[in-house]
């Protein structure tokens, strides 16, 4: 069986503009039993780089979460579970939509992240949260994006809430989980 492996990669903290990844080659092809090697260059002015990467199987799926390397050179860990409640979301120019996304993990205080996927592009960083922490990209500004973390009790849930919709807010969206190390 030949296997297809399309990199995705991303690269949290901030986002700083002069944060660069990039894959070394976007096709990996290998035979059933082989070994493969992905690489991904990044460049980063930050201190420290946490490192993720996804495995992302088919576009009706959310990308999963594989491992997490500190930039210092350190840890990995398995992810944990996201569920999105909905698939698809019809909505017109200037309403407000929320996206459900529940989550399950033992971490007492998790790092949840959003990502919009536009067609024919990578995933971007929208935003993250954190106990009482709030972080949005540039881009996605908290006026219009906004990311609700309720991390107590039995059904918890990051549901993002778009307000004045757009045209070009149609994507995929995705969140994550990011458990601690
Ligand atoms: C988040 O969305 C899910 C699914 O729509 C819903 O069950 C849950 O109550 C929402 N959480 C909050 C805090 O609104």
């Amino acid at each position: 069986m030949l296997l297809s492996l399309v990199l995705l990669l991303s690269l949290s903290r901030g986002l700083a503009a002069a944060d660069i990844i990039s894959a070394v080659r976007d096709e990996v092809r290998g035979t059933e039993g082989q070994s493969v090697s992905l690489s991904c260059n990044y460049e980063t002015i930050s201190d420290y780089a946490d490192l993720h990467w996804y495995k992302h199987p088919s576009d009706l799926q959310a990308p999963q979460f594989l491992l997490l390397k500190n930039g210092k050179g350190g840890s990995e860990c398995k992810g944990d579970s996201v569920t999105q409640t909905e698939r698809e979301v019809v909505a017109a120019a200037g309403e407000t939509r929320t996206l459900g996304c529940t989550f399950e993990t033992s971490d007492t205080y998790p790092y949840l992240f959003w990502y919009r996927q536009e067609e024919n592009s990578f995933p971007k960083y929208m935003l993250k949260r954190y106990s009482k922490t709030s972080l949005n990209s540039e881009e996605f500004s908290e006026d219009r994006f906004d990311a609700d973390l309720n991390s107590e009790g039995k059904e918890k849930s990051v549901n993002l809430t778009i307000q004045d919709l757009r045209p070009s807010d149609s994507a995929v969206y995705y969140c994550a989980l990011q458990p601690t190390v």
